[in-house]
């Protein structure tokens, strides 16, 4: 019998922990008090960085929710938000699990080869909650993940200024001010371009999660001049016949390599646990 959370507070309000208060978990914690008042309460937020929590608590009430530890916020949770660009993210949302949390995971990049997230959660008897991100057509990805799928690509196009401090832009010695036109940056499978683009391309890994086709999966990533947004292209194709789809995303105004696209999904699928259905993915 499953112990979520959840099905522990259907008359109370859920009790909500933002682990890591950048621009993503900011933006779902005002979301959270902004339009989910009657069902969740923001309990806590840990951030490693302390004034980033503090920054947040200011335009949040109830006040006193920062914590000075992740221990304490689960302590003081029954959900938590993961939004954080840390090395060990994966331990982070073991220790939520191992706690019996529900876990939102915002880093999907960090899941791609994550059967045992996935397994420890079932056994805990606690979900772990992935939005569909910055990317449409994730409910038909997961229908037709139950036929044989012969080819799946992404094409990732996103202004040049999204890629300012990206590692393997400086390894490959690419000079995007000299970029006048588009240009793939990356052309490769799930795992590299996970590891080469951590704070871009989640998507991918959304993808990969949902498709249960990660081998057959293959990124291309493009930048130019002429982007504005961000913009993720799908095609599918496999015994149920074609699928294409294609999101142009306004960049989120505090991290230009998020999709806004991204923050809304989350608050989307936190807005569906909180009532306790689900409409799609
Ligand atoms: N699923 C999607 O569609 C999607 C879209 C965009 C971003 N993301 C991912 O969401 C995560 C957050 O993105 P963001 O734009 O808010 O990043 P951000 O850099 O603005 O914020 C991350 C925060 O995490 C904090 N942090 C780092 N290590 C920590 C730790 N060990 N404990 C607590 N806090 C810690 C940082 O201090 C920072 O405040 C990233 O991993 C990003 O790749 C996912």
């Amino acid at each position: 019998m499953s112990s979520s959370p959840l099905k522990n507070r259907v008359k109370s309000k859920i009790r909500v922990g933002i682990l890591g208060c950048g621009a993503i978990g900011s933006r779902i914690a005002k979301s959270i008090k902004a339009q989910c008042d009657d069902r969740a309460l923001l309990t806590a937020l840990f951030d490693i960085n302390p004034a980033k929590s503090e920054n947040l608590q200011k335009h949040l009430s109830p006040k006193n929710v920062v914590k000075k530890s992740y221990a304490e916020l689960l302590g003081s949770c029954d959900l938590v938000v993961e939004a954080v660009n840390a090395p060990d993210t994966r331990q982070l949302v073991r220790q939520a699990l191992l706690a019996k949390k529900d876990v939102l995971v915002m880093s999907v990049g960090k899941f791609i080869e994550g059967g045992s997230i996935f397994e420890l959660a079932q056994k805990q008897g606690v979900r772990v909650l992935i939005p569909s991100g910055a990317i449409a057509g994730v409910d038909a990805l997961k229908a037709v993940s139950q036929q044989r799928i012969d080819r799946i690509t992404l094409t990732t196009r996103k202004p040049i200024y999204g890629f300012a401090d990206n590692a393997f832009v400086q390894q490959k010695r690419i000079n995007l001010s000299q970029i006048t036109r588009e240009t793939v940056l990356f052309e490769g499978n799930v795992r590299e371009a996970v590891k080469c683009f951590p704070q871009n391309i989640n998507v991918a890994a959304t993808i990969a999660l949902a498709s249960h086709s990660k081998d057959k999966l293959r990124i291309r990533i493009a930048t130019s001049p002429e982007f504005k947004v961000n913009s993720h292209e799908i095609e599918v194709s496999g015994e149920f016949g074609r699928l294409v789809t294609r999101t142009e995303n306004v960049v989120c105004p505090d991290n230009p390599k998020t999709s806004l696209l991204a923050v809304l999904s989350a608050v989307r699928a936190l807005k569906e646990y909180f009532q306790g259905v689900k409409i799609g993915t």
